[in-house]
Protein backbone atom coordinates (compact mmCIF):
# COMPACT_ATOMS: atom_id res chain seq x y z
CA UNK A 1 0.00 0.00 0.00
CA UNK A 2 1.19 3.51 -0.78
CA UNK A 3 1.11 6.19 1.81
CA UNK A 4 1.71 9.23 -0.90
CA UNK A 5 0.51 12.07 0.44
CA UNK A 6 -2.68 13.23 -1.31
CA UNK A 7 -2.30 17.29 -2.46
CA UNK A 8 -4.89 19.55 -1.97
CA UNK A 9 -7.03 20.26 -4.33
CA UNK A 10 -7.10 23.83 -5.85
CA UNK A 11 -8.65 26.46 -3.41
CA UNK A 12 -9.72 23.61 -0.49
CA UNK A 13 -10.11 25.37 2.90
CA UNK A 14 -8.01 24.46 5.46
CA UNK A 15 -8.48 25.75 9.20
CA UNK A 16 -10.24 25.60 12.53
CA UNK A 17 -13.68 26.43 13.49
CA UNK A 18 -15.56 27.92 16.46
CA UNK A 19 -18.69 28.91 17.96
CA UNK A 20 -18.98 32.38 19.88
CA UNK A 21 -20.89 31.66 23.30
CA UNK A 22 -18.13 28.45 23.27
CA UNK A 23 -15.03 31.09 23.59
CA UNK A 24 -15.87 34.58 23.71
CA UNK A 25 -17.20 34.87 27.33
CA UNK A 26 -20.46 36.74 29.25
CA UNK A 27 -22.66 36.15 26.42
CA UNK A 28 -25.19 37.61 28.77
CA UNK A 29 -28.11 37.79 26.89
CA UNK A 30 -28.39 34.40 25.42
CA UNK A 31 -30.90 31.39 26.88
CA UNK A 32 -27.51 29.62 27.44
CA UNK A 33 -26.29 31.98 30.07
CA UNK A 34 -29.64 32.19 31.55
CA UNK A 35 -29.93 28.12 31.49
CA UNK A 36 -26.46 28.05 33.17
CA UNK A 37 -27.41 29.76 36.16
CA UNK A 38 -30.81 28.06 36.08
CA UNK A 39 -30.84 25.18 39.02
CA UNK A 40 -31.83 22.09 38.07
CA UNK A 41 -30.43 21.67 34.41
CA UNK A 42 -27.78 18.48 33.25
CA UNK A 43 -25.15 21.97 32.94
CA UNK A 44 -22.53 21.62 35.28
CA UNK A 45 -20.83 24.67 35.17
CA UNK A 46 -21.57 28.32 33.78
CA UNK A 47 -19.46 29.26 30.21
CA UNK A 48 -18.57 32.67 32.66
CA UNK A 49 -15.46 34.36 30.93
CA UNK A 50 -14.72 31.38 28.22
CA UNK A 51 -11.55 31.68 26.60
CA UNK A 52 -12.10 35.79 26.98
CA UNK A 53 -12.16 35.33 22.70
CA UNK A 54 -14.58 38.18 22.46
CA UNK A 55 -11.38 40.77 23.40
CA UNK A 56 -8.89 38.14 21.90
CA UNK A 57 -10.25 36.95 18.95
CA UNK A 58 -6.70 39.06 17.67
CA UNK A 59 -4.54 36.25 19.09
CA UNK A 60 -6.86 33.77 18.31
CA UNK A 61 -6.36 34.91 14.63
CA UNK A 62 -2.87 34.85 14.50
CA UNK A 63 -1.65 32.16 15.98
CA UNK A 64 -4.14 29.73 13.47
CA UNK A 65 -2.15 32.12 10.65
CA UNK A 66 1.36 31.95 12.34
CA UNK A 67 0.53 27.96 11.85
CA UNK A 68 -0.34 27.64 8.30
CA UNK A 69 -4.42 27.25 8.57
CA UNK A 70 -5.69 29.78 5.26
CA UNK A 71 -9.10 29.46 6.92
CA UNK A 72 -11.50 30.19 10.03
CA UNK A 73 -14.61 29.71 10.83
CA UNK A 74 -16.59 31.08 13.67
CA UNK A 75 -19.89 32.70 14.20
CA UNK A 76 -21.75 35.58 15.72
CA UNK A 77 -24.07 36.18 18.52
CA UNK A 78 -27.30 36.77 17.45
CA UNK A 79 -27.48 37.43 21.03
CA UNK A 80 -25.06 40.46 21.00
CA UNK A 81 -26.45 41.63 17.43
CA UNK A 82 -30.16 41.59 18.25
CA UNK A 83 -30.47 42.11 22.30
CA UNK A 84 -33.82 43.36 22.10
CA UNK A 85 -36.83 42.14 19.53
CA UNK A 86 -36.02 44.76 16.42
CA UNK A 87 -33.21 46.59 17.76
CA UNK A 88 -29.85 46.01 15.98
CA UNK A 89 -26.39 46.83 17.92
CA UNK A 90 -24.38 48.94 15.41
CA UNK A 91 -21.71 48.49 17.79
CA UNK A 92 -22.10 44.61 18.06
CA UNK A 93 -22.30 44.27 13.91
CA UNK A 94 -19.27 46.65 14.07
CA UNK A 95 -17.23 44.20 16.00
CA UNK A 96 -17.65 41.41 13.84
CA UNK A 97 -17.05 43.03 11.08
CA UNK A 98 -13.67 43.90 12.66
CA UNK A 99 -13.48 40.30 13.06
CA UNK A 100 -14.04 39.47 9.48
CA UNK A 101 -11.61 42.48 8.54
CA UNK A 102 -9.23 41.35 10.68
CA UNK A 103 -9.01 37.37 9.48
CA UNK A 104 -8.67 38.84 5.54
CA UNK A 105 -5.82 41.19 6.78
CA UNK A 106 -3.95 37.52 8.53
CA UNK A 107 -4.63 35.82 5.40
CA UNK A 108 -7.69 33.49 6.83
CA UNK A 109 -10.82 32.97 4.60
CA UNK A 110 -13.56 33.56 6.97
CA UNK A 111 -16.68 31.14 6.96
CA UNK A 112 -19.65 33.09 9.05
CA UNK A 113 -21.82 31.11 11.23
CA UNK A 114 -25.11 33.15 11.88
CA UNK A 115 -26.18 30.75 14.45
CA UNK A 116 -24.37 28.38 16.35
CA UNK A 117 -27.00 26.33 19.20
CA UNK A 118 -27.60 29.98 20.99
CA UNK A 119 -30.50 32.24 20.45
CA UNK A 120 -31.30 35.57 22.24
CA UNK A 121 -33.32 35.15 25.40
CA UNK A 122 -36.25 36.99 24.15
CA UNK A 123 -36.31 34.20 21.16
CA UNK A 124 -36.37 31.64 23.63
CA UNK A 125 -39.09 33.15 25.94
CA UNK A 126 -41.27 34.24 23.01
CA UNK A 127 -41.20 30.07 22.30
CA UNK A 128 -38.06 29.70 20.51
CA UNK A 129 -38.40 27.79 16.91
CA UNK A 130 -41.96 26.79 16.76
CA UNK A 131 -43.17 30.26 18.20
CA UNK A 132 -45.22 32.34 15.53
CA UNK A 133 -43.18 34.23 13.45
CA UNK A 134 -40.02 32.60 14.35
CA UNK A 135 -38.86 32.17 10.94
CA UNK A 136 -39.45 35.58 10.14
CA UNK A 137 -37.35 37.18 12.85
CA UNK A 138 -34.43 34.56 11.95
CA UNK A 139 -34.63 36.20 8.45
CA UNK A 140 -34.80 39.64 9.40
CA UNK A 141 -31.59 38.96 11.98
CA UNK A 142 -29.80 37.58 8.84
CA UNK A 143 -30.33 40.58 6.71
CA UNK A 144 -29.50 42.79 9.23
CA UNK A 145 -25.96 41.22 9.39
CA UNK A 146 -25.11 42.63 5.83
CA UNK A 147 -22.51 45.00 7.16
CA UNK A 148 -20.38 41.58 8.28
CA UNK A 149 -21.00 39.37 6.01
CA UNK A 150 -21.47 41.53 2.58
CA UNK A 151 -17.46 41.45 1.35
CA UNK A 152 -15.06 39.07 2.11
CA UNK A 153 -16.91 36.26 3.19
CA UNK A 154 -16.77 33.34 1.03
CA UNK A 155 -19.03 31.15 3.08
CA UNK A 156 -21.78 31.66 4.89
CA UNK A 157 -23.65 28.68 7.44
CA UNK A 158 -26.74 29.43 8.23
CA UNK A 159 -27.25 27.14 11.61
CA UNK A 160 -25.20 24.66 12.92
CA UNK A 161 -26.47 21.11 12.81
CA UNK A 162 -30.17 21.67 12.99
CA UNK A 163 -30.38 18.35 13.78
CA UNK A 164 -29.39 18.46 17.16
CA UNK A 165 -31.52 21.76 17.99
CA UNK A 166 -34.33 19.35 16.95
CA UNK A 167 -33.23 16.44 19.03
CA UNK A 168 -32.60 18.90 22.15
CA UNK A 169 -36.19 20.24 21.79
CA UNK A 170 -37.05 16.91 21.42
CA UNK A 171 -35.44 16.27 24.59
CA UNK A 172 -36.77 18.82 26.48
CA UNK A 173 -40.62 18.18 25.19
CA UNK A 174 -40.10 14.97 26.44
CA UNK A 175 -39.07 16.53 30.37
CA UNK A 176 -35.58 17.09 30.18
CA UNK A 177 -35.01 13.48 29.48
CA UNK A 178 -31.30 14.09 28.51
CA UNK A 179 -29.15 11.87 26.11
CA UNK A 180 -29.88 7.66 26.24
CA UNK A 181 -26.54 5.39 26.53
CA UNK A 182 -26.51 5.20 22.94
CA UNK A 183 -28.09 6.91 20.16
CA UNK A 184 -29.51 10.46 20.58
CA UNK A 185 -33.63 11.51 22.25
CA UNK A 186 -36.20 11.30 19.02
CA UNK A 187 -36.31 14.78 17.31
CA UNK A 188 -38.96 17.43 17.36
CA UNK A 189 -40.86 17.50 14.63
CA UNK A 190 -42.58 20.80 14.79
CA UNK A 191 -38.68 21.94 15.17
CA UNK A 192 -37.21 20.35 12.63
CA UNK A 193 -39.88 21.77 9.87
CA UNK A 194 -39.12 25.22 11.40
CA UNK A 195 -35.13 25.29 11.44
CA UNK A 196 -35.51 24.09 7.93
CA UNK A 197 -37.89 26.76 6.89
CA UNK A 198 -35.49 29.38 8.57
CA UNK A 199 -32.55 27.33 6.83
CA UNK A 200 -34.51 28.36 3.44
CA UNK A 201 -35.57 31.90 4.14
CA UNK A 202 -31.96 32.74 5.70
CA UNK A 203 -30.22 31.07 2.22
CA UNK A 204 -32.61 33.73 0.31
CA UNK A 205 -31.63 36.81 2.56
CA UNK A 206 -27.45 36.00 2.25
CA UNK A 207 -28.30 35.59 -1.68
CA UNK A 208 -29.76 39.32 -1.25
CA UNK A 209 -27.11 40.59 0.28
CA UNK A 210 -24.67 39.18 -2.23
CA UNK A 211 -24.79 36.89 -4.58
CA UNK A 212 -21.18 35.50 -4.56
CA UNK A 213 -21.32 34.24 -1.31
CA UNK A 214 -21.24 30.44 -0.87
CA UNK A 215 -24.22 29.52 1.77
CA UNK A 216 -24.95 26.11 3.08
CA UNK A 217 -25.89 24.71 6.49
CA UNK A 218 -23.80 21.68 8.87
CA UNK A 219 -25.66 18.53 9.63
CA UNK A 220 -24.24 16.20 13.02
CA UNK A 221 -23.47 13.05 11.27
CA UNK A 222 -23.75 10.20 13.73
CA UNK A 223 -22.41 7.35 11.12
CA UNK A 224 -24.86 5.10 11.72
CA UNK A 225 -24.08 1.96 11.29
CA UNK A 226 -26.50 -1.21 10.73
CA UNK A 227 -25.36 -4.28 11.95
CA UNK A 228 -26.71 -7.34 9.69
CA UNK A 229 -30.29 -7.69 9.33
CA UNK A 230 -30.78 -4.26 10.83
CA UNK A 231 -30.69 -1.88 7.45
CA UNK A 232 -34.30 -0.88 7.14
CA UNK A 233 -34.09 -0.14 11.21
CA UNK A 234 -31.42 2.08 10.66
CA UNK A 235 -32.89 4.19 8.05
CA UNK A 236 -35.88 4.25 9.67
CA UNK A 237 -33.79 6.02 13.12
CA UNK A 238 -31.28 7.87 10.25
CA UNK A 239 -33.91 10.02 8.15
CA UNK A 240 -35.56 12.10 10.66
CA UNK A 241 -32.19 12.57 12.81
CA UNK A 242 -30.36 13.29 9.82
CA UNK A 243 -31.19 12.33 6.13
CA UNK A 244 -34.28 14.72 6.16
CA UNK A 245 -31.66 17.89 7.25
CA UNK A 246 -29.17 16.96 4.53
CA UNK A 247 -32.21 16.61 1.88
CA UNK A 248 -33.05 19.91 2.64
CA UNK A 249 -29.41 21.34 1.64
CA UNK A 250 -30.12 20.43 -1.93
CA UNK A 251 -30.59 23.63 -3.29
CA UNK A 252 -27.74 25.14 -1.17
CA UNK A 253 -23.95 26.02 -2.42
CA UNK A 254 -22.26 23.13 -0.86
CA UNK A 255 -23.01 21.16 2.73
CA UNK A 256 -21.09 21.38 5.85
CA UNK A 257 -20.57 17.32 7.49
CA UNK A 258 -19.78 17.11 10.89
CA UNK A 259 -18.61 13.90 12.26
CA UNK A 260 -16.51 12.60 15.23
CA UNK A 261 -17.79 8.96 16.38
CA UNK A 262 -20.21 6.04 15.02
CA UNK A 263 -23.62 4.81 16.13
CA UNK A 264 -24.39 1.02 15.98
CA UNK A 265 -27.80 -0.16 15.02
CA UNK A 266 -29.35 -3.28 15.87
CA UNK A 267 -32.98 -4.77 15.24
CA UNK A 268 -34.01 -3.30 18.42
CA UNK A 269 -32.34 0.31 17.73
CA UNK A 270 -28.60 2.22 18.50
CA UNK A 271 -26.30 -0.60 20.64
CA UNK A 272 -23.58 1.75 23.24
CA UNK A 273 -20.23 0.79 22.18
CA UNK A 274 -18.49 -1.95 23.87
CA UNK A 275 -17.05 -1.85 27.08
CA UNK A 276 -13.44 -2.34 26.64
CA UNK A 277 -13.32 0.22 23.43
CA UNK A 278 -11.41 3.62 23.44
CA UNK A 279 -13.21 6.55 24.56
CA UNK A 280 -12.52 10.47 24.16
CA UNK A 281 -13.42 12.65 27.32
CA UNK A 282 -17.23 12.69 25.67
CA UNK A 283 -17.37 9.00 25.86
CA UNK A 284 -17.72 8.52 22.60
CA UNK A 285 -15.92 5.92 20.30
CA UNK A 286 -12.61 6.68 19.18
CA UNK A 287 -13.61 6.50 15.23
CA UNK A 288 -11.58 8.32 13.05
CA UNK A 289 -12.90 6.43 10.41
CA UNK A 290 -16.30 7.79 10.78
CA UNK A 291 -15.31 11.31 8.52
CA UNK A 292 -14.93 8.55 5.84
CA UNK A 293 -18.56 6.89 6.23
CA UNK A 294 -19.85 10.60 7.11
CA UNK A 295 -18.88 12.20 3.77
CA UNK A 296 -19.69 9.15 1.80
CA UNK A 297 -23.44 8.86 2.90
CA UNK A 298 -23.88 13.13 3.06
CA UNK A 299 -23.13 12.81 -0.64
CA UNK A 300 -25.39 9.76 -1.33
CA UNK A 301 -28.27 11.34 0.09
CA UNK A 302 -27.48 15.36 -1.19
CA UNK A 303 -26.09 14.66 -4.86
CA UNK A 304 -24.04 16.78 -5.85
CA UNK A 305 -23.44 19.50 -4.13
CA UNK A 306 -20.14 20.11 -2.56
CA UNK A 307 -18.85 18.79 0.74
CA UNK A 308 -16.91 20.67 3.45
CA UNK A 309 -15.82 18.73 6.51
CA UNK A 310 -17.10 22.18 9.04
CA UNK A 311 -16.22 20.22 12.05
CA UNK A 312 -13.71 16.99 13.07
CA UNK A 313 -12.06 16.20 16.07
CA UNK A 314 -11.70 14.50 19.18
CA UNK A 315 -11.78 15.40 23.44
CA UNK A 316 -8.72 14.25 24.94
CA UNK A 317 -5.93 15.28 27.08
CA UNK A 318 -3.33 13.41 25.49
CA UNK A 319 -2.62 15.62 22.36
CA UNK A 320 -0.66 12.62 20.26
CA UNK A 321 -4.15 11.29 20.36
CA UNK A 322 -5.32 14.41 18.34
CA UNK A 323 -2.79 13.96 15.91
CA UNK A 324 -3.08 10.13 15.65
CA UNK A 325 -7.36 10.62 15.31
CA UNK A 326 -7.21 13.29 12.65
CA UNK A 327 -4.53 11.71 10.64
CA UNK A 328 -7.17 9.24 10.59
CA UNK A 329 -10.12 11.03 9.38
CA UNK A 330 -7.54 13.56 6.84
CA UNK A 331 -7.07 9.77 5.36
CA UNK A 332 -10.42 9.54 4.91
CA UNK A 333 -10.85 12.79 3.22
CA UNK A 334 -7.54 11.50 0.59
CA UNK A 335 -9.58 8.53 0.05
CA UNK A 336 -12.99 10.20 -0.75
CA UNK A 337 -10.94 12.67 -2.76
CA UNK A 338 -9.77 10.05 -4.60
CA UNK A 339 -12.77 8.24 -5.50
CA UNK A 340 -14.22 11.36 -6.71
CA UNK A 341 -16.36 13.30 -3.92
CA UNK A 342 -16.28 16.80 -4.48
CA UNK A 343 -15.02 17.62 -0.69
CA UNK A 344 -13.66 21.50 -1.05
CA UNK A 345 -12.33 21.98 2.45
CA UNK A 346 -11.70 20.98 6.34
CA UNK A 347 -12.26 22.57 8.93
CA UNK A 348 -10.84 20.97 12.62
CA UNK A 349 -12.95 21.39 15.76
CA UNK A 350 -12.20 23.32 17.56
CA UNK A 351 -9.26 25.87 17.17
CA UNK A 352 -9.24 26.51 21.30
CA UNK A 353 -10.27 24.36 24.00
CA UNK A 354 -13.71 25.67 25.02
CA UNK A 355 -17.32 25.38 26.94
CA UNK A 356 -18.49 21.99 25.68
CA UNK A 357 -21.88 22.66 26.24
CA UNK A 358 -21.70 22.40 30.43
CA UNK A 359 -18.34 21.75 30.94
CA UNK A 360 -15.04 22.65 30.25
CA UNK A 361 -13.46 19.27 30.88
CA UNK A 362 -13.84 17.73 27.71
CA UNK A 363 -10.89 19.65 25.79
CA UNK A 364 -11.35 19.42 21.96
CA UNK A 365 -8.75 21.78 21.12
CA UNK A 366 -5.67 22.71 19.09
CA UNK A 367 -4.66 25.55 21.25
CA UNK A 368 -5.13 25.76 25.12
CA UNK A 369 -5.50 28.86 27.39
CA UNK A 370 -4.75 29.76 31.19
CA UNK A 371 -7.94 29.84 32.43
CA UNK A 372 -6.64 32.78 34.63
CA UNK A 373 -4.51 35.16 32.10
CA UNK A 374 -6.02 33.85 28.89
CA UNK A 375 -2.67 33.68 27.37
CA UNK A 376 -2.73 30.75 24.07
CA UNK A 377 -0.43 28.13 23.71
CA UNK A 378 -0.31 26.26 19.94
CA UNK A 379 -0.61 22.11 21.25
CA UNK A 380 2.29 19.81 19.01
CA UNK A 381 -1.14 18.74 16.87
CA UNK A 382 -1.67 22.70 16.05
CA UNK A 383 1.97 22.79 14.83
CA UNK A 384 1.11 19.87 12.82
CA UNK A 385 -2.00 20.42 11.11
CA UNK A 386 -0.88 24.08 10.38
CA UNK A 387 2.23 22.83 8.73
CA UNK A 388 -0.10 20.59 6.46
CA UNK A 389 -1.28 23.61 5.53
CA UNK A 390 2.12 25.02 4.33
CA UNK A 391 2.88 21.48 2.45
CA UNK A 392 -0.70 21.63 0.62
CA UNK A 393 -1.16 17.71 1.08
CA UNK A 394 -3.54 15.36 2.97
CA UNK A 395 -1.78 12.26 4.93
CA UNK A 396 -2.69 8.91 4.13
CA UNK A 397 -2.37 5.77 6.01
CA UNK A 398 -3.88 2.28 5.90
CA UNK A 399 -7.35 3.05 6.87
CA UNK A 400 -9.20 1.65 10.24
CA UNK A 401 -11.18 -1.20 9.18
CA UNK A 402 -14.70 -1.71 10.78
C1 LIG B 1 -21.03 21.28 17.88
C2 LIG B 1 -20.00 21.93 18.75
C3 LIG B 1 -19.53 20.97 19.83
C4 LIG B 1 -18.90 19.77 19.15
C5 LIG B 1 -18.39 18.70 20.10
C6 LIG B 1 -20.80 19.83 17.62
O1 LIG B 1 -21.94 19.15 18.04
O2 LIG B 1 -21.29 22.03 16.73
O3 LIG B 1 -20.54 23.11 19.26
O4 LIG B 1 -18.67 21.54 20.74
O5 LIG B 1 -19.80 19.16 18.27
O6 LIG B 1 -19.42 18.18 20.87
Amino acid sequence: MTHTPYPFPEGFLWGASTAAHQIEGNNTNSDWWVKEHTDGTHIQEPSLDAADSYHRWREDMDVLAGLGFTDYRFSIEWARIEPAPGRFSRAELAHYRRMVEGALERGLRPMVTLHHFTVPQWFEERGSWTAEGAVELFARYVAATAPVIAEGVGHVCTINEPNMIAVMAGAAKAGDIGFPPAGLPTPDEETTQAVIAAHHAAVKEVRAINPDIQVGWSIANQVYQALPGAQDVAAAYRYPREDVFIEAAREDDWIGVQSYTRTKIGPEGPIPAPEDCERTLTQWEYYPAALGHALRHTADVVGDVPLIVTENGIATADDSRRVDYTTGALSEVAAALEDGLDVRGYLHWSALDNYEWGSYKPTFGLISFDPETFARTAKPSAVWLGGLGRSRELPRTDRQAG
